[in-house]
């Protein structure tokens, strides 16, 4: 296999950023299950954190991050996180990509647990659509990349302990193998296993089950963020309303106007997300509808146009000065464990972007983290397969590793789980409050009648497009309610009413070994 051939699985904003970095030197073959016009990069609303302003400094980016991390985070990436973050933002200003700006200064956003106003944002509340309609133009000039829509990657090929490239099946059924020196997974998370989610409901984890089967180390994955602040009206989630909204002073208050957050935690309405979800979950197990005060923010209309015309589309009565809220799944921090050049744990399969578990997010992440990960873990990828020829991985087994790779067994085995069977009960046994029964019913309801090691190990090929991410889904719940349940603490997003307090001790052996384990 010539060292030419790249390969990208997904086309959201890491995809797309290592795509422009790599097709200048290499050819590159990307595949997305959807159109390349779909995807969670394009929703993102509140913005990009970066220190880029004289008064702010990386420093109190990364206390920022660490804090909202609960200090589970693996501190060496989040230095480069938020040093390199701020270089590469400026390259990108340059390149083109414009963000907001007020009097000919960038009107930098306030959201949770930032300690400073530090967020790059462009259209308002259209941050992720202008980044990607951005990127397309990008890509468009370049002659070395061609973009495989609805043709969906449902393996990777692993021979000799490497990954040679994946196995595809497009819309009419068609099985086809690509080769590559290196493959690139940017697949997202998978919110779309609950049932309320900011994500897109595709995300469902496909890029998270494949890389498991393939034998790549997954860590983290019981921290699943769930945003306070979803649109909820007559039922329906309808989309979310960003943090920047309480960044510019909205409240979350009770249909009596009873400010809900008020002496919870010293930020308030600010305060880190997990804290916010939580309160929020218990306000409505006893039958409160939350919302948001918007009457605060000055010409709402304007400054927050995408929420303003979802609640107008749903004809949610603004004028009361009043968003209906509920909390829903967001964000993963955890994934396919990656050192600081996107290794996986297997040679030459890389995962960047919300895939990866590159340890920046720690047990919470801190609000628009998100899109300055992608972009600088995207970038550093990218170079390191420009530099090395990509052979090498990282040396970080210590999450879950599949034991040995059986070859597959070709039974006719179809998933007989639906989505909606299994984002009902994940939903129920992994929200924001878990609890060692509700995950050890999940758990045996995922393995009943071998299904989880039937999944694992069996040939797709004959499977519809439906059952393979059917299968992916049920192995990414496992993954996480396996995780969840091992963890008999709470820290982060990850609570449990049976084990309510954080046990340090074990953290701290943990994070040590961590830090000494991470090779770059
Ligand atoms: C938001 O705008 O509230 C979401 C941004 C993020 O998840 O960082």
């Amino acid at each position: 296999m010539s060292d030419k051939q790249v390969i990208i699985v997904g086309s959201g904003m890491a995809a797309l950023i290592t795509a422009v970095r790599l097709s200048k030197e290499k050819n590159v073959k990307l595949f997305t299950k959807n159109f390349s016009s779909g995807g969670n990069s394009w929703r993102a609303q509140g913005g990009m954190a970066a220190a880029i302003h004289e008064q702010d400094h990386p420093f109190d980016h990364l206390q920022d991050t660490l804090e909202a991390g609960c200090f589970h985070n693996d501190s060496k990436m989040v230095s480069i996180l938020v040093e390199e973050g701020v270089v590469r933002t400026k390259k990108w200003i340059e390149q083109g990509m414009v963000f907001d700006k007020k009097n000919g200064d960038f009107s930098l956003g306030m959201e949770g647990a930032h300690r400073k106003r530090r967020i790059l944002h462009a259209g308002g509340d259209q941050t992720g659509f202008h980044w990607m309609t951005f990127l397309h133009e990008q890509i468009a000039m370049q002659s070395n990349l061609l973009i495989y829509e609805k043709e969906a990657v449902i393996d990777f090929i692993v021979e000799e302990g490497e990954c040679k490239g994946v196995l595809t099946k497009d819309g009419d059924g068609e099985i086809r193998e690509y080769l590559a020196s290196a493959t690139i997974l940017a697949t997202g998370g998978c919110g779309g296993i609950f049932e309320a989610t900011s994500n897109d409901p595709t995300i469902i984890g496909d890029g998270i089950a494949m890389a498991y089967r393939a034998g790549a180390a997954i860590s983290d994955m019981e921290f699943m963020q769930f945003h306070p602040t979803l649109i909820k009206y007559n039922g329906k989630v309808i989309g979310l309303a960003s943090e920047a909204l309480r960044g510019e002073g909205a409240r979350l208050v009770d249909s009596s106007g009873k400010f809900i957050m008020e002496g919870k935690h010293p930020l308030k309405d600010l305060a880190p997300r997990d804290v916010v979800a939580r309160v929020i979950e218990q306000e409505t197990k006893q039958g409160n509808q939350i919302y948001l005060d918007i009457n605060p923010i000055k010409d709402f209309e304007n400054c927050f146009p995408a929420i303003y015309s979802m609640c107008k589309n749903s004809q949610i009565p603004l004028e009361e000065g009043k968003i209906p809220v509920t909390i829903g799944a967001h964000f993963l921090m955890g994934g396919v464990m990656t050192d600081s050049v996107g290794r996986t744990t297997i040679p030459r399969l890389f995962a960047v972007g919300e895939v990866a578990r590159t340890g920046v997010h720690g047990a919470n992440r801190l609000a628009s983290n998100s899109l300055l990960e992608a972009l600088v873990f995207s970038e550093r990828t990218a170079e390191f397969i420009l530099q090395t020829h990509s052979q090498a991985s990282f040396n970080g087994k210590k999450g879950f590793v599949k034991g040995g790779i059986r070859k597959p067994s070709y039974s006719s085995l179809h998933p007989y789980h639906t989505k909606g069977e299994i984002r009902k009960r994940a939903t129920y046994a992994l929200g924001v409050e878990r609890n060692g029964a509700d995950m050890g019913e999940l758990i045996r309801w995922l393995e009943s009648s071998n299904q989880i090691d039937l999944h694992i190990n069996n040939d797709r090929s004959q499977w519809t497009n439906e059952e393979i991410q059917c299968s992916n889904m049920l192995i990414t719940t496992w993954l996480m309610a396996s995780s969840a349940y091992q963890r008999t603490e709470s820290i982060g997003a990850h609570f449990r009413v049976d084990y309510p307090t954080q046990d340090k001790r074990k953290w701290l052996g943990k994070q040590i070994m961590r830090e000494l384990e991470t090779d770059i």
